[in-house]
């Protein structure tokens, strides 16, 4: 069967980018520790201070099933992204469908982490040729907000800002983009809490918004600062809908604005829609 470069190129990228073509490495002990108590965490970081000494490394060996890999169901010590092969596909098909069809606009997702879906998202224009489409790259690049209760009370309780596993500094994600040749003047990073840079940044229509900010308070924001600005015909894309909070967003969302575009299941968490 002859494949084109385009689709052997953006298969192997999906591949590198969830890191599906390798078994899972052991992660160093101290990837996930910032949220085990106070006590291990210290036990964790002299134990590692005096290996390091030695050129160890203490490691912990994670188990996950390839399933639970290519389906984005874990936290992975080194993909570039944890969405998983799936949601990987449904952004291809999003982005090819909105290059074939000429729906108009920029890329954008909200909520990056390691970068690993716009660098995709980069990709997918730089195989088709596409030098009129920015990728904007929105994060705090510091992790997760400490909750905002009297705004978003659905947050109250979580406490994922203390995970220092998903905060990635902006020099981080701009590195992963290099190490692919896709850092140019077609990356926008949008750097701050998204409710600061959204309502300030420099879009004028998006053809595809892709929503991966965890909580109802980012799921939010970013819905009411770019859904106006989504195409008729662009795709909304939902990455958290497993999640409470991210779930009663979307859906309070689309109550109040009166949405009726069909919407459609990608895997376990992951949903998506056309803006009718
Ligand atoms: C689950 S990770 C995103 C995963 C990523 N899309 C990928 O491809 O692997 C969530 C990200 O959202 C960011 N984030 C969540 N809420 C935010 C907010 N209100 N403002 C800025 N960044 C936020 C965090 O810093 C973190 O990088």
């Amino acid at each position: 069967m002859k494949r084109r470069l385009e689709t052997l190129y953006l298969d192997l990228m999906k591949q590198t980018l969830a890191f599906t073509l390798w078994p899972e490495p052991p992660t160093p002990i101290n990837t996930f520790s910032s949220a085990a108590p106070p006590l291990m965490r210290l036990l964790i970081s002299v134990v590692s201070g005096i290996l390091r000494f030695k050129q160890l490394q203490l490691v912990r060996e994670r188990g996950y099933t390839l399933a639970q890999r290519e389906e984005g169901h874990m936290w992975p010590g080194y993909a570039h992204t944890m969405i998983g092969l799936k949601r990987l596909d449904n952004l291809q098909l999003c982005v090819e469908s909105v290059i074939r069809e000429g729906i108009e606009g920029d890329l954008i997702e909200t909520g990056v982490w390691r970068g690993g879906a716009c660098i995709f998202m980069r990709a997918i224009l730089a195989a088709y040729a596409i030098e009129d489409r920015k990728v904007y790259v929105a994060d705090s690049f510091e992790g997760l907000p400490k909750p905002d209760v009297e705004k978003f009370p659905v947050d109250k309780g979580d406490r994922r800002y203390i995970q220092r596993f998903l905060a990635v500094s902006q020099d981080e994600v701009e590195n992963n983009f290099k190490r692919y040749g896709l850092l140019d003047g077609q990356v926008v990073f949008l750097k701050g809490w998204l409710k600061d840079t959204l309502p300030h940044a420099p879009i004028e229509k998006l053809a595809v918004l892709r929503l991966d900010g965890v909580m109802y308070g980012s799921t939010m924001d970013a819905l009411v600062n770019l859904y106006p600005k989504l195409s008729k015909g662009g795709f909304c894309i939902i990455d958290d809908y497993a999640l409470p909070g991210c779930k009663r967003a979307v859906d309070d969302f689309i109550t109040e604005k009166g949405i009726y575009s069909e919407m459609k299941v990608v895997d376990w968490t992951g949903r998506y829609w056309r803006k009718e």
